[in-house]
């Protein structure tokens, strides 16, 4: 279980996160959603370290700390038990499929590369890429160089796995292949936070779905009740204007 109490993060004296409690119990499903510059990146970074919180408490499995106090040793153990989906891949242009899916293990987890490398091909299996193992990402369309960086988080065997719009930045026609392994992950109930756009998804994966704002959460629940009834204006402004996207995009 993932338990968050009163984190804090502020940019040049603003609290981008204000507060933030959050509990996630094994095998959750949690879709993020909110306008733009409201902290939902923040929050997930945070999560994994890769910005300092200001204030708070973190609890990963039975890893817990005082985000303040946290050590190197707490910081990497925190990385060890998140796992990062990135909005462009972020995968090593240098390295095979295989090898990115690999290299986390090797690194961080100081396997034999032989080792390692038999994970890899088993996640290449899974994520459908058993014939791109020695492909470089250049050669990879977005979609299947995501499929390899969601890959490389699910090597991890992280206690969760926090996706920061993993489709923005695709092709419209490569959405689909990914949601799809989202939808896969998540029948295996591997715990994940995602932060999205896509509605549909929420509405069919997520087990909760918060809606941020100001670096606050306003309001959380199950989608058919969020979306179905949201109870602050808030939260009713912003889907009024996504969904009205949403639909002004299907109709063109
Ligand atoms: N490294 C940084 N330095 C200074 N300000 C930052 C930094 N990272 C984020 N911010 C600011 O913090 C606020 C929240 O940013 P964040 O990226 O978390 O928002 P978001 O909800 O993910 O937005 P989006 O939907 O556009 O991705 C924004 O005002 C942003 O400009
Ligand atoms: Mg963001």
């Amino acid at each position: 279980m993932i338990k968050v109490q009163g984190l804090v993060k502020r940019f040049g004296g603003v609290a981008v996160l204000d507060g933030i409690d959050l509990a996630i119990e094994q095998g959750e499903i949690i879709v993020v959603i909110g306008p733009s510059g409201t902290g939902k990146s923040t929050l997930l970074r945070c999560l994994n370290f890769l910005e300092r919180p200001d204030a708070g408490y973190l609890t990963i499995g039975d890893l817990a700390v005082d985000v303040t106090k946290a050590s190197r040793a707490d910081i990497l153990e925190a990385r060890r038990r998140t796992a990062f989906v990135f909005q462009n891949y972020a995968l090593f242009a240098n390295k095979t499929a295989l090898e990115n899916i690999a290299e986390g293990l090797i690194v961080v987890n100081r396997w034999p590369k032989e080792k390692a490398h038999a994970r890899a091909r088993e996640i290449l299996e899974r994520i459908g890429l058993t014939d791109k193992a020695d492909a470089y990402p250049a050669s990879l369309s977005g979609g299947q160089q995501q499929r390899v960086g969601i890959g490389r988080a699910m090597a991890a065997q992280a206690e969760v796995i926090l996706f920061d719009e993993p489709t923005s930045s695709l092709d419209p026609e490569w959405v689909e292949e990914v949601l799809a392994l989202m939808k896969q992950l998540a029948q295996e109930r591997q715990t994940m936070l995602v932060v999205t756009h896509e509605m549909g998804f929420a509405r069919d994966v997520a087990d909760r779905v918060i809606f941020m704002e100001g670096g606050r959460i306003v309001e959380q629940g199950p989608p058919s009740r969020l979306f179905g009834d949201p109870q602050d204006p808030r939260t009713r402004d912003f889907l009024r204007k996504v969904l009205a996207n949403q639909v002004s995009l299907d109709a063109t």
